[in-house]
Formats: structure tokens, C-alpha cells, sequence
């Protein structure tokens, strides 16, 4: 099965750095054959448009295989919610997947399950795939504010709370057994981990998850290439 890599930005970069991620990331890879790896970057909403700009303008095929990602989506339709973006407000930018309740937007945002099952559904009904993140103490939690229907349209991301942005990655026995017991109570879709992974540990994942969710080291193109390639490679 491919595996996902996906470029988790967060709260970083300023829009003229943009293209020369890219350009140096298009120059740090082999290829992204996609019968082996689905690249996905998630910018913040302000940098959304112009990644999408840049990846349509850059010639070569890798560039134009990665998808866009959102880092977070509105739980209600278009209207009156001032400051949320909505479904709605992606349509033109190929927007392809959204990471719905990460760990951070939990912790400092204060997002419930509801919230999170919420915006899975605006996600299934435009056709955008939900990356559902999920910490192990509340796998079964989450599944089941999810509406059954939509369980099998989502990817699922194991974040170990303490490995996030720490330096600090869980040990891949752990993310096999987490990995294991999220595919029973999501009716097998892919599941992805992330904490702290990066160019020098990805090779303990790769034969336990269908792929990362990487932050920090995505911020640097060439770390991330190795990710990439490193995945390609097995
Ligand atoms: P990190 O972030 O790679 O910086 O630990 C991962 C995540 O937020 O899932």
C-alpha cells in the first residue's frame, strides 16, 4: 500500500519562502512515483492560494503530484461564523484532504469529539479524505462520534502526545500496537503516526504505518525530501 507523507506546516513560513521550498525540495527527490508515495503539504490558510499557485506553475511532474492539505476546516457550512474557514471557501484550490482535530487544535482550542465529527462530515460531503487525528486514550471516543457512514472515507493519524514537537519519537512497537488497535475500531482505514518523526528515524515506521504526519521536519525541504525518498526506496 502507498504511504501518506504528509507535511504538516502549522503556524510557520511567510509567503516568500514558498517557492523556494519547492524548487529545493523538486531538486532533493528521485521521483514521486504515486503507486509508492501520496506527498501532501498543509500550509496555513493564508499561504493556501499561493502554494497552489506554485505547485500549478512548477513544470516538472513531481512537483505537480503533491496534494494540498488544510490544517483545519470549519465545522459549519458557509454562513454567518466570522473567522472560520468553511468547505466552501476551498473550492477552486484542489484542496484534496484536511487534518481535522490535531492534538494541538484540542489542547489550546479546546475541540471536542463533536467538533471533530463535525467537521469530518463537512469534509465527506464535499469529498475531501479527513485526517482524524487521535491520541490512544480516546480512540474508541472518537470513533463513536463519528457518523458510522464516515468512518471508512477517513485517514486516521495516531499523535502521541508526548512526542509531538518534542524531539522525543514513540518507539515503533508502541505505534505498531496503537496502529493495530485504531485499524480494528476504524474498519481498517490507513492510520498514519506523528511525533517528532524525521529523516533519521522514519525507517523504524515504515513497515508499521501507512505513512507520517510530520511537522517540524517538514519545514525544511531537504529533510523532508529524505522522508520521502527513504519511503520510496523500500
Ligand atoms: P512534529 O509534529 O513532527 O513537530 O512532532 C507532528 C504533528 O504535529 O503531528
Amino acid at each position: 500500500m502507498k504511504k501518506y507523507l504528509v507535511a504538516n506546516w502549522k503556524s510557520n513560513k511567510e509567503r516568500n519562502t514558498i517557492s523556494t521550498w519547492l524548487t529545493t525540495f523538486q531538486g532533493s527527490l528521485i521521483s514521486l512515483d504515486q503507486a509508492k508515495v501520496q506527498v501532501v503539504i498543509a500550509p496555513p490558510f493564508s499561504l493556501l492560494a499561493n502554494l497552489h499557485q506554485e505547485i500549478g506553475q512548477k513544470s516538472k511532474n513531481t512537483i505537480n503530484q503533491i496534494a494540498l492539505a488544510v490544517q483545519d476546516i470549519s465545522p459549519f457550512p458557509a454562513g454567518s461564523y466570522t473567522g472560520a474557514v468553511s468547505i466552501t471557501n476551498l473550492v477552486g484550490f484542489d484542496v484534496e484532504f484536511a487534518i481535522v482535530g490535531h492534538s494541538e487544535r484540542r489542547r489550546y482550542f479546546h475541540e471536542t469529539h463533536q467538533d471533530v465529527a463535525n467537521k469530518v462530515a463537512r469534509c465527506v460531503e464535499a469529498g475531501i479524505t479527513p485526517i482524524v487525528c487521535v491520541d490512544d486514550e480516546y480512540i474508541s471516543d472518537q470513533a463513536s462520534a463519528i457518523a458510522p457512514e464516515h468512518i471508512e472515507k477517513c485517514i486516521v493519524a495516531y499523535e502521541e502526545l508526548g512526542a509531538i514537537g518534542t524531539g522525543h519519537n514513540e518507539s515503533a512497537a508502541k505505534v505498531k500496537s496503537v496502529v493495530e488497535r485504531i485499524k480494528l475500531v476504524f474498519n481498517q482505514v490507513p492510520v498514519l503516526y506523528g511525533g517528532s518523526v524525521n529523516s533519521s528515524n522514519i525507517e523504524e515506521y515504515i513497515s508499521v504505518v501507512d505513512g507520517v504526519l510530520v511537522g517540524t521536519a517538514s519545514l525544511d525541504p531537504e529533510a523532508f525530501a529524505k522522508i520521502v525518498t527513504h519511503c520510496l526506496v523500500e
